[in-house]
């Protein structure tokens, strides 16, 4: 028994130690897939490649180059002397060892993509692409030879061939195990890096449902947080409200790195602010940011935005720290922030109303009395314990605090379990491991509308932050007509007053275990000398997230 563990335990830590060596902070770097879906070519990706040495892209840390699917030949055959994978010769007539070389020529390092499952991900269904399942080793062996370090690997038709098995988006009990393989011949041909790329779907485990970020560790380099991001504000929308969870979590880090997807900067279906904003996000995130569009087409201005070189630090810092989300005021604005290695703050107001107006964000809500406030977008800056700036519609304050002066905040709460209030119309109690009260309310909205009332709250704030444990493990893909975006709202009133809807990012997997807590959300109208209600509902007849607790200002 000794014997055996003891050689695994030293090769995982071999491969602990490379992985933590490799992504100590996240890629940068372009990759073909939202420009060329899986149709590259030859002359556009050489193109491509002196145009992002060119217009500076690599000198500003864009340095990983990769080719999505669409390399790889569409004849069903392998290699009949190496048993690896083929290169589509129609598409690239010269192979990939040619580009490879030209983008190592311009300081870049090659990377490759391919599948875990028994055919690539192709816009053809059923996809004529092979995946590298079951022929792992050969796969690796042939990247090495084209001098890749860094691999995406990707999770269609996992199952078989048929149209049906294209993209599953179920739980999966073997998630670890078949990505597992090419994790372990990746490294040990030399090739640092991977990417799983299991669209954000669920682990089945023996002790229940797990995201990427718990089963990832140890057997790749980054993992997906989401399904596939797709043109416009709404994807970009639904994949930011998974990250929420994720980068609360504490778990990402060097070595670990939650990728948000490829940038949709510089490509349609959102306007300039909204494209700079999905930019701040992903850099803030700390996810991989790989260009995906034409970039020899993009505006000054839109180069100006992919390599703005405060937020390319922020993404690099060596903390490796996502920002997290610290209140969320619905439909108007989200405030992010998250510690930087040196100390300083990285700070992210993004507008969600929609509309041309100022923004505003007072340092007192991040326990900041007052900062040296840089404006990352205009490069100017100031001091003291407030920034405001007019922003366009879906725009974003981007900051980076420094000479930080904090103040102590302790502002007493008290709790009420959601489980000891009045429920109604088919809201119901359940049990839920994570929660404090070891036990939650659910079935809040939906048809019949259930709903939750507690009274005889006392506070000491007529309008207050009240603070919501909860959990909202509804998860959103991108594709067949599922138009989920990872927040549930709920309808909420204080005292019979007007109800506010209010959306609550998703939590995680696991419906018994995935409580966020201390959810921050403005709410006013409390009396502070009587009792006070507080009724939660669904809104529009769909379902509210599960509650916990609630906390009101002692
Ligand atoms: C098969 O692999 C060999 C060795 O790498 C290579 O020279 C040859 O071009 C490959 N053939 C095809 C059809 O990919
Ligand atoms: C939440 O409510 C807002 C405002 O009514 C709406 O735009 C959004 O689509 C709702 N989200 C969901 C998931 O229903």
């Amino acid at each position: 028994m000794v014997g055996p563990n003891l050689a695994l335990l030293s090769l995982s830590s071999a491969a602990l130690i490379a992985a933590q060596s490799f992504q100590s902070t996240p890629v940068l770097g372009w990759n073909s897939y939202n420009k060329d879906s899986c149709s590259p070519t030859q002359d556009g990706i050489t193109k491509t490649i002196n145009a992002l040495a060119d217009r500076g892209f690599v000198a500003a840390g864009y340095n990983f180059f990769q080719i999505d699917c669409g390399w790889a030949s569409r004849d069903g055959q392998r290699n009949s002397s190496t048993g690896a994978l083929k290169i589509d010769t129609n598409a690239f007539p010269n192979g990939l060892k040619p580009l490879s070389d030209l983008a190592r020529s311009k300081g870049m390092k090659w990377t490759m993509y391919s599948d875990a499952g028994v055919r690539m991900c192709d816009p053809q269904s059923p996809s004529p692409v092979l995946g590298s399942l079951g022929h792992e080793a050969q796969d690796a062996e042939f990247f090495k030879s084209l001098n890749t370090e860094y691999v995406k690997y990707d999770n269609c038709y996992a199952d078989g061939p048929a149209a049906s098995q294209n993209a599953p988006k179920d739980a999966r009990t073997d998630f670890p195990s078949r990505f597992g393989v090419m994790w372990k011949e990746l490294q040990r041909v030399g090739i640092p890096g991977m990417l799983i790329c299991q669209w954000g779907t669920p682990y089945s485990s023996s002790s229940g449902l797990q995201g990427p970020k718990d089963w990832t560790k140890g057997i790749s380099t980054s993992f997906r947080l989401s399904d596939d991001i797709t043109q416009g504000w709404a994807s970009m929308y639904r994949i930011y409200n998974q990250a929420v969870h994720i980068a609360a979590s504490g778990q990402v880090g060097p070595g670990h790195i939650a990728d948000a997807d490829l940038l949709e900067v510089g490509n349609k279906g959102m306007t300039f602010d909204e494209q700079a904003t999905h930019f701040a996000a992903w850099a803030m995130l700390k996810s991989a940011l790989m260009i995906s569009t034409d970039v020899s087409a993009l505006s000054a201005d839109t180069v100006k935005v992919l390599q703005n070189k405060d937020l390319l630090a922020i993404n690099q810092d060596s903390a490796v720290k996502p920002i997290t989300l610290k209140q969320r005021w619905s439909l108007d604005r989200d405030l992010w922030s998250g510690d930087l290695a040196n100390g300083d703050v990285a700070v992210l107001v993004v507008d969600l109303s929609n509309t041309r107006r100022t923004l505003s964000v007072q340092l007192s809500t991040l326990g900041i009395e007052s900062a040296t406030i840089k404006d990352l977008w205009s490069g100017t800056t100031t001091s003291g314990s407030s920034f405001s700036k007019q922003v366009n519609a879906h725009g974003s304050i981007a900051l980076r605090l420094s000479n930080i002066k904090r103040r102590s905040t302790t502002t007493n709460y008290k709790y009420i379990s959601a489980s000891t209030g009045s429920l109604a119309s088919g809201a119901s109690i359940s049990s839920c491991s994570g929660c404090t009260s070891t036990n939650k309310v659910g079935n809040l909205g939906g048809p019949s509308n259930g709903a939750l009332t507690l009274s005889n709250i006392r506070t000491s704030q007529a309008t207050q932050t009240v603070r919501f444990d909860y959990v909202n493990c509804d998860v959103g893909y991108a594709f067949s007509g599922d138009t989920r975006n990872n927040e549930r709202n709920a309808s909420i009133s204080v005292n019979g007053g007007a109800a506010k809807t209010i959306s609550f990012p998703l939590t995680g997997y696991n419906w018994d275990k995935d409580v966020t807590k201390g959810y921050a959300v403005e709410l006013s109208g409390f009396s502070t000398t009587g009792a006070n209600s507080i009724v939660i509902k669904g809104a529009n007849g769909a379902y509210a997230p599960d509650f916990d607790r609630v906390g009101v200002v002692a």
